[in-house]
């Protein structure tokens, strides 16, 4: 799957990038915002749209690959619609955690950290959810599905 945006694709927005840049043209510290906002276009900052940002801004290009890779809430590559969290904090592995993950690894036929090709799914593991009296528990965007087995693994990403 590329992770590019076609130059059509880059162009059309230019004008939505060039409206943010404005907005925050003479606040210092405004990087963080700008990414922000321009991330709300596509859910991800492909490269293009980062070296356009960094040319109208005069922000060096390495300086905002820094900030996208040190904070989590950016992303280089696009992301699912739907974001699946599955936990393996330690009560949720004793109860079969890395079974349900290996499931939705295996329908989806993406790894963790990985999106599905239709766009559909992106998945992720966390250390816990807060919810051990679920365990195994796994997010769907902000729906709980826990006491899980792999067996409902299936049916419950047919909801999405
Ligand atoms: S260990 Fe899974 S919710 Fe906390």
């Amino acid at each position: 799957m590329s992770n590019q945006l076609s130059e059509t694709e880059v162009k059309l927005n230019k004008g939505e990038i060039d409206k943010i840049l404005e907005k925050y043209e003479n606040e210092a510290g405004s990087l963080i915002p700008i990414l922000q906002e321009v991330q709300e276009i596509h859910g991800y900052l492909p490269e293009e749209i980062l070296t356009y940002i960094s040319e109208h801004s005069k922000v060096p290009l390495s300086k905002i690959y820094g900030i996208v890779t040190f904070y989590a809430q950016f992303f280089l590559v696009p992301r699912g619609k739907n974001t699946i969290k599955i936990c393996l904090g330690t009560a949720c592995h004793v109860k079969g955690g890395k079974r349900v993950l290996a499931r939705v690894e295996k329908v989806l036929g993406i790894k963790t950290g990985e999106t599905s090709s239709d766009l559909k799914f992106t998945l992720e593991t966390v250390r816990c959810l807060g919810t051990y009296f679920l365990a195994p528990v796994m997010m769907i965007n902000y729906d709980y599905f826990g006491k899980l087995t792999a067996e409902r693994v299936s049916s419950i990403l047919g909801q999405y």
